[in-house]
């Protein structure tokens, strides 16, 4: 069903310091930035390899990666898949009953789209399947 994986989630409590971390210590290279409203997040991109380590600071406290900052603290927030035709993947799973947090796809990173599986459905990984949009990689 899954290409490869897109990208890793990472909840911060400080974009700026948590970029010079992945940035400046790791060496990646920060390739995209973007306020997603939906989401409720400011995220940045950093390349590595032929994925991505998406990092996400909460825009309140009210917003879900504010509620997970809050319950759990920095860290890993979510696993992404992509997929070539997440219309096609999202029939896969909800064909499987696999309880779904979106069960039409959303406007995600980069012009992505974007759609998340429940963590009940997945052994707690908060699972993001992605489509990435054309010519993003
Ligand atoms: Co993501």
């Amino acid at each position: 069903m899954f290409n490869r994986i897109d990208h890793i989630g990472v909840a911060v409590e400080d974009l700026d310091a948590a970029i010079k971390l992945y940035e400046r210590s790791f060496e990646m290279e920060l390739v995209h930035r973007e306020t997603v409203e939906s989401q409720g997040v400011e995220a940045v991109l950093l390349d590595v390899g032929e994925g991505h380590i998406e990092l996400l600071a909460p825009l309140g406290p009210d917003t879900p990666v504010g509620k997970f900052l809050a319950k759990k603290g920095p860290g890993i927030h979510h696993v992404a898949y992509s997929v070539d035709d997440i219309d096609k993947a999202l029939a896969q799973v909800e064909a499987l009953g696999m309880k779904m947090i979106d069960r039409t796809p959303r406007t995600g990173i980069r012009g992505s789209r974007v759609a998340f599986v429940h963590p009940a459905a997945t052994g707690s990984v908060l699972t993001e399947i992605v489509q990435p949009a054309e010519g993003a990689h």
